[in-house]
């Protein structure tokens, strides 16, 4: 069988309608239900629903031969994966956002500024280029709270209709990077299940045509 892990979350929906025109079939029962392990109706296949964050984990220790996953949890967790493919759908944004009228540049040398976000390397390396001093806050969610509760001056942030951070007074300062869907393969089962993942992928790629 050849395992695959899913992210849960914004990408699960449109990842299940991706695999689905490759021919690969997420049983209906891991969608409605709170497993999180299943097999497809023909066993050759088997998925695992996992945290975001926590799919390149699943996928360098072997557990899942390979994942989809957006470019953005990549970028935080900068893991030892193959990434053949860019599958092109989940568009998003990493950005630094904060209150109309704010710049990086206001943040000065001579004071710390704050940035709350759930990516804590991401906003860590884009200081640090910037050779900005800055406190980087840990959060797991609504991090777009910290800038009107005087948390943080800024957030980073994935951004994908803007909405979010509208609906709480904020504005995208700087774009970090862009996101989308990508697949990412164990280095060891690259060359254990050579047969299977160019199988995986030729029909990964078949349905990006
Ligand atoms: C993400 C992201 C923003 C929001 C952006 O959060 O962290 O909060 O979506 O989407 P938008 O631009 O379309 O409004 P998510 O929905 O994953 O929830 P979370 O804050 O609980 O992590």
């Amino acid at each position: 069988m050849f395992t695959m892990a899913l992210s849960k979350g914004r990408l699960l929906d449109k990842t299940v309608e991706f695999l689905a025109r490759a021919g690969i079939d997420v049983p209906e029962d891991i969608l409605s239900s709170r497993r999180l392990i299943a097999p497809d109706a023909t066993g050759s296949y088997q998925f695992l629903l996992v945290k975001p964050m926590d799919l390149p984990t699943y996928v360098e220790y072997g557990v899942a031969a390979a994942g989809i996953c957006g470019r953005d949890v990549l970028l935080e967790v900068s893991p030892d994966l193959h990434q053949p493919l860019d599958l092109k759908f989940g568009r998003c944004r990493l950005v630094l956002a904060g209150k109309a009228g704010d710049t990086v540049e206001k943040h000065n040398l001579l004071s710390t500024t704050r940035v709350a976000t759930k990516y804590p390397r991401v906003a860590e390396r884009f200081f640090r280029s910037r050779g900005l001093p800055a406190e980087v806050i840990y959060l797991s969610g609504s991090v777009e709270l910290a800038p009107n509760l005087g948390l943080a001056e800024t957030i980073v942030d994935l951004v994908e209709t803007g909405r979010t951070l509208a609906e709480n007074g904020l504005v995208a300062l700087e774009e970090i990077a862009e996101s989308s869907a990508r697949v990412v393969i164990n280095r060891a089962s690259f060359h254990i299940q050579y047969a299977e993942v160019q199988e995986f992928l030729g029909k990964l790629r078949k349905a990006l045509e």
